[in-house]
C-alpha cells in the first residue's frame, strides 16, 4: 500500500507546515493547524477559457460596461455589488451561521428567476426545506413569482454540481455553502483547505469561461476565524460579510472587496418574519426607539463606507463593587473605550476609577472609526454628570490623548445626513484647514477640545 503523506494546514490562511504549530506565523491565529492528505490528484488547471492565450491591444477588448450586470431589484444588495450582479463574476458571501446568508441568497435566486435559469445548489438543506422557505418570504412570495426557472438540489459532489450546470445552463449559480462541496479525486475531506481550494478553483474556471454568475456561501466559524472565505478571497472577484447582532433584527452586508464596485459600501437589512427586508433609511430605523432627552444617550454620525449613518450611542457608569472597574462595550471597540475612559479621566477630572463604564451602540451596528469617540465620551460624561445632550445634536470628532478633539473627513455628508433627519445642530472638531463647505439647516459647533464640546453639547 502506498505510503500517506500528510502535512499541516492553517485553516484560517491557508499556511502549510511539517507539524502542527500552536501558533500561525502567517496569520497570527491559535490552534488553526489541522492534518490533511497531499494532494496526489493529477492537477486539471487550465487556463479559465480552456483555449492557449493570446495578448490583445487594451483598446480592442470589449466590455467592461455596466450594460452587462444582471439587475437586481433589491437595492441595497445591487448596491453592495456596485450595481447589479456582472456575469461571469465569482461572489463570496460570508457570515456567521444563522445570520441570513441562505435566506438572502434565496430572495435573490427568486428575483433572478425572472431573467434566467437559476441554480441554487445547497449542501444542507433539502429541496423541500428551501421550498417552505420560499414559501415564506414576503420579497419573494412564490405566488407573485414564475418561478419555472428556479432550480433547487442538495448536492456535494463538485463533479455532480458541474454537470448539473452542464445540463440546466442557468445565469446564476448559487452554492450553499463552499463549506459543504467536495472533490472526489482528493482524499480530504469537504471543508478542508485543499477541498475548498480545488473547488473554489473550479467554480472560478466555471465563471470565467462561461459568464455564469457564481455565489459562493462560507460559513464563519464561532472563534471568529473563517474557516475557508478568508482562505477564498484572493480567489474571487467579490467578498461581502453579512454582519449583525443575531439578538437584533439589522444586518449589514459588507463589501470588503469588490473588483466590480467600491469596497466599504454597505447594505442594511432587517430580518423579519418574512425574510431579509431592505432599510432604506437606516438612520432612522436606528434611531426609532430613542428616548430624547435621557442622560447617557448620545448621537453618532458614522461612515459605512460612503454613506454615514445616524446611531445612538449609550452610556452607564455605576459605582464599581468589588475594586476593579469594568468597561464594557457593544458596537465599539475596547481599546478605543479605554482610552476615552483615560482622556475622560485625566483630562476632564472624571473620577472613573471607582465606576463601571458600559458602553452600547444601539442597533446591533459595530462603529470601527475614532469620529464617535466624542459621542462616547459624551455618553459616558452624561450619564456621570446625570446631564442630558440636546436632543438636536449629534457629535462627531476623534478624541486625542491631550483631550483635543481631532478633525475627521467627511463632515459635509455627516452633517448633511443629520439635517435630513430634523437634527438642528452638530458639535465637531474645529476646521482649521478649510474643507468643503458645510449644508445649510444645521449649526456647526466647533470646538478645540473635549471640554468645550461637552460643554456646547449639554442641555444647559
Ligand atoms: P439563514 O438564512 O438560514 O442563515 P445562514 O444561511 O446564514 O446560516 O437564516 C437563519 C435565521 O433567520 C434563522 O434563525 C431564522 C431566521 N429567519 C427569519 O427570522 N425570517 C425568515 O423569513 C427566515 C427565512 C429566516
Ligand atoms: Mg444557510
Amino acid at each position: 500500500m502506498a505510503k500517506v503523506i500528510t502535512r499541516f494546514v492553517c485553516q484560517s490562511c491557508g499556511r502549510a507546515a511539517a507539524k502542527p504549530l500552536g501558533r500561525c506565523p502567517s496569520c497570527g491565529e491559535w490552534n488553526t493547524f489541522i492534518e490533511e492528505i497531499v494532494d496526489s490528484a493529477p492537477s486539471r488547471r487550465t487556463s479559465p477559457n480552456g483555449a492557449k492565450s493570446t495578448p490583445r491591444p487594451l483598446s480592442q477588448i470589449d466590455g467592461g460596461a455596466d450594460e452587462d450586470r444582471l439587475p437586481l431589484s433589491i437595492n441595497e444588495f445591487a448596491r453592495v455589488l456596485g450595481g447589479g450582479i456582472v456575469p461571469g463574476s465569482l461572489v463570496l458571501i460570508g457570515g456567521d451561521p444563522g445570520i441570513g446568508k441562505s435566506t438572502l441568497l434565496l430572495q435573490t435566486a427568486v428575483e433572478l428567476a425572472q431573467i434566467g435559469p437559476v441554480l441554487y445548489v445547497s449542501g444542507e438543506e433539502s429541496p423541500s426545506q428551501i421550498k417552505m422557505r420560499a414559501d415564506r418570504l414576503a420579497t419573494t412570495g412564490l405566488s407573485n413569482y414564475q418561478t419555472t426557472q428556479l432550480f433547487l438540489v442538495t448536492e456535494t459532489d463538485v463533479e455532480s454540481i458541474l454537470q448539473h450546470v452542464e445540463a440546466i445552463k442557468p445565469r446564476v449559480l448559487i452554492i450553499d455553502s463552499i463549506q459543504t462541496v467536495y472533490d472526489p479525486a482528493i482524499d480530504n475531506s469537504a471543508g478542508s483547505v485543499t477541498q475548498l481550494r480545488e473547488c473554489a478553483d473550479r467554480f472560478r474556471n466555471l465563471a470565467k469561461s462561461s459568464d455564469l454568475a457564481v455565489f459562493l456561501i462560507g460559513h464563519v466559524t464561532k472563534e471568529g476565524i473563517i474557516a475557508g472565505p478568508r482562505l477564498l478571497e484572493h480567489m474571487v472577484d467579490t467578498v461581502l460579510y453579512l454582519e449583525g447582532d443575531r439578538f437584533q433584527s439589522f444586518r449589514l452586508l459588507r463589501a470588503v472587496k469588490n473588483r466590480f464596485g467600491a469596497t466599504d459600501e454597505v447594505g442594511v437589512f432587517e430580518m423579519r418574519g418574512r425574510g431579509l427586508m431592505e432599510v432604506p433609511n437606516p438612520s432612522e430605523a436606528f434611531l426609532a426607539e430613542r428616548v430624547v432627552n435621557a442622560p447617557g444617550s448620545t448621537i453618532a454620525v458614522t461612515m459605512e463606507g460612503t454613506r454615514p449613518l445616524l446611531v445612538e450611542v449609550q452610556g452607564l457608569t455605576s459605582p464599581t463593587a468589588f475594586g476593579n472597574p469594568r468597561r464594557a462595550g457593544n458596537g465599539v471597540d475596547l481599546n478605543r473605550l479605554l482610552l476615552i475612559t483615560a482622556v475622560l479621566t485625566r483630562r476632564l477630572g472624571l473620577k472613573l476609577g471607582e465606576q463601571d463604564v458600559f458602553v452600547n451602540v444601539v442597533g446591533g451596528l459595530r462603529i470601527g472609526e475614532p469620529a464617535a469617540d466624542l459621542a462616547v465620551a459624551a455618553a459616558i460624561a452624561s450619564s456621570v454628570w446625570e446631564r442630558p445632550l440636546r436632543a438636536d445634536c449629534v457629535l462627531i470628532g476623534e478624541v486625542g490623548l491631550s483631550g483635543e478633539l481631532r478633525a475627521v473627513p467627511h463632515t459635509a455628508a455627516r452633517l448633511k445626513e443629520a439635517a435630513a433627519l430634523g437634527f438642528k445642530s452638530a458639535v465637531l472638531p474645529k476646521r482649521l484647514r478649510g474643507g468643503d463647505p458645510l449644508p445649510a439647516g444645521i449649526t456647526a459647533h466647533e470646538a478645540r477640545t473635549l471640554r468645550e464640546a461637552l460643554d456646547m453639547g449639554m442641555v444647559k
